[in-house]
């Protein structure tokens, strides 16, 4: 139902429930809805707190469009960092890898800057896994916990190992604004007591999989980045914080030396 001007009443009921942006919001539902039943529903669950990505199915990100699944992460402008510094060091044939994918946006963002590049994604959470096959070569995401759900046939050859695991300490997540608190799977969110517990995984495992030379890319939070890139230097890998305040993005990026 595509319309240049959104309905007011349309408007109003998302200025009403809090929308900021209400005739972007407007003029997304009722492009992403395919008839006026449609359009009621998906204003009911946006009212009701459903991020908007979730509800219209797709979120943008990094210039693509990217598809959004009930319960699944939606991807965060931060994350474009990493999909910048990873492609600063890959080219077409190398192996890159965005573990913890979620809809499998990093990988598709970085396919798209490096043609070529080999993109593998895995994901424990299965409705995460079911849509990032919808964003990426669907035969290159698999289900499983960490390295777990690889293909034996990378461990030795990444040159890209990225990963957006969940960082945010057990006790902030009641913190968090609803729409990701309530929407988004505890399993995307949840880094244990002090947020490090899938990055203590992430890094530990990343000396085994990276090609000599490669780099292993974890987004992180200012106040946490000291502490991914101990982590790193622990696993024997040389850790770099690169910051970018831009897009408000913290990564630490580790180098497994040749
Ligand atoms: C913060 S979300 C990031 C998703 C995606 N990388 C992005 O930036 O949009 C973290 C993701 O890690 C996944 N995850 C959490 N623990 C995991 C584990 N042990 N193994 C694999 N994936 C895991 C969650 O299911 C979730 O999709």
């Amino acid at each position: 139902m595509p319309s240049e001007e959104p309905p007011e009443g349309l408007v109003a009921a998302l200025r009403a429930a809090g929308c900021v942006f209400a005739e972007d919001e407007a003029r997304q539902l009722v492009g992403a809805a395919e008839d006026e039943a449609a359009l009621t529903r998906m204003l009911a669950e946006r009212v009701a707190g459903t991020p908007l990505e979730q509800v219209v199915g797709y979120a943008e990100f990094a210039g693509l469009r990217i598809a959004v699944a009930p319960g699944v992460f939606v991807p965060r402008l931060r994350s474009t960092l990493l999909v910048r510094e990873a492609a600063a060091g890959v080219g077409a044939g190398d192996v890159a890898v965005d573990l913890c994918c979620g809809t499998g946006a990093i990988g598709a963002a970085l396919l798209e800057a490096v043609p070529g590049v080999e993109v593998y994604a895995a994901d424990l959470d299965p409705a995460a896994v079911d849509c990032a096959r919808r964003n990426l070569p669907a035969d290159r995401v698999f289900a499983g916990d960490l390295y777990a759900a690889l293909p034996d046939r990378l461990r030795g050859r990444v040159a890209a190992l990225v990963a957006n695991a969940p960082y945010v300490p057990t006790d902030a997540i009641a913190t968090m604004p609803p729409e990701a608190r309530d929407h988004e799977h505890r399993v995307a969110l949840d880094g244990g007591d002090d947020g490090l517990d899938v990055q203590r995984g992430v890094v530990a495992g990343a000396p085994d999989w990276l090609a000599p030379g490669g780099r292993v890319l974890v987004e992180t939070s200012r106040r946490q980045a000291p502490h991914t890139a101990r982590l790193m230097a622990a696993a024997g890998l040389l850790p770099r914080v690169v910051t970018d305040d831009d897009v408000d993005g913290t990564a630490v990026v580790g180098v497994r030396q040749v």
